[in-house]
């Protein structure tokens, strides 16, 4: 019997294309950059799987054009470039690599959390510039983060981590999600509030939504009217959670004091976005996950979703599976 075929759109842990050449006939994108849409519709068409990620835009037209899909497996837990409801309505289940990244992704906030708060790459830029010519008593000054209060939006995997570390540093949390989860007040002693009380009483505000109709431009400039002017605003989340433009506005206005963003919209950002100006914003090329271990295991966890898709199996992390 002939092997079904795959289109895999970027190189990923060869551990996990192994798995998939040695199952399926695969093509791997070799390229750096992602394919076009058009190439990408073109190998979907040939293809019975198809491994993607999240600047892969796998809508409706891609779908009526492509048959013999059975199953989409997204290396990555976020899946908003991809029509689900038209994946459903086709039978096709959807893979994601949920609960693998949860870690990681919680110690890149936190290290964007610290380095907002002690200035770390304004002042790494300062040492290389030549300009740290003494020692002085007012240089630099940031803000504490130990005793802070942290206001996480999204309490999934990840908010749950990075409240963990929070408690580490002595910190209060505050969160907001859809889904109250009391069991982890009392487990971690964390508490419940709405956004605005949670804008209002934060120093520290992270995002842990996933990117929806309702979570987009969540954060605009009524919300960020609502925050502490030295606060510092985190996003590890979908860059679109935040409304870029009201942002620039509140950096550089000082309505808050700074922003530490992994993720922005677009991606990658526009070299001559006016934000890149601006001394008070981190900026990250969206590398939250990207530990060796936790890519490793998001690449595997693609390649077994994809093959159980292929065998005609539901997925084991597969968004749409009650609704298939
Ligand atoms: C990364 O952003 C992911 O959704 O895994």
């Amino acid at each position: 019997m002939p092997k079904p075929k795959v289109f895999v759109t970027r190189r990923m842990a060869q551990i996990a294309l192994d798995l998939i050449s040695k199952n399926t006939e695969m093509t791997v994108w070799e390229d750096d950059q992602p394919p076009s849409y058009d190439i990408l519709r073109e190998e979907a068409r040939k293809s019975e799987g198809l491994v993607t990620l999240l600047e892969d835009q796998i809508n409706e037209d891609l779908f009526k054009d492509s048959p013999n899909l059975k199953v989409i497996s997204q290396m990555a837990v976020g899946f908003d470039n991809i029509d689900i409801d038209n994946a459903t309505k086709r039978g096709i289940p959807v893979g994601h690599t949920p609960n693998v990244l949860s870690k990681t992704v919680a110690d890149c906030t936190f290290a964007l959390l610290l380095a907002g708060a002690r200035r770390i790459v304004e002042a790494d830029r300062y040492v290389r510039k030549g300009e740290w010519k003494s020692w002085h008593p007012m240089a630099f000054l940031g803000k504490d983060v130990f005793e802070g209060t942290l206001g996480l939006i999204g309490l999934g995997g990840v908010g749950l981590e990075v409240a963990k570390r929070a408690k580490g540093f002595d910190m209060e949390v505050l969160y907001y999600d859809i889904y109250r989860r009391e069991d982890q007040e009392k487990a971690l002693g964390i508490i419940f509030n709405d956004i605005p009380t949670i804008l209002k009483r934060s120093d520290f505000i992270s995002l842990h939504t996933p990117l929806t109709p309702d979570t987009y431009h969540l954060i605009s400039d009524k919300q960020l009217a609502m925050m502490k002017p030295d606060s510092i605003l985190i996003n590890t989340s979908r860059g679109s959670v935040i409304d870029q433009k009201a942002l620039y506005k509140a950096l550089k206005h000082k309505i808050i004091g700074v922003a530490a963003l992994d993720v922005t919209d677009p991606e990658p950002i526009n070299e001559d976005d006016p934000l890149l100006d601006l001394d008070n914003l981190i900026i990250l090329p969206h590398i939250a996950s990207a530990s060796v271990a936790t890519r490793t295991k998001m690449a595997l966890m693609a390649a077994e979703n994809l093959l159980a898709g292929l065998r005609g199996d539901i997925p084991p992390n597969c968004v749409n599976a009650k609704e298939l």
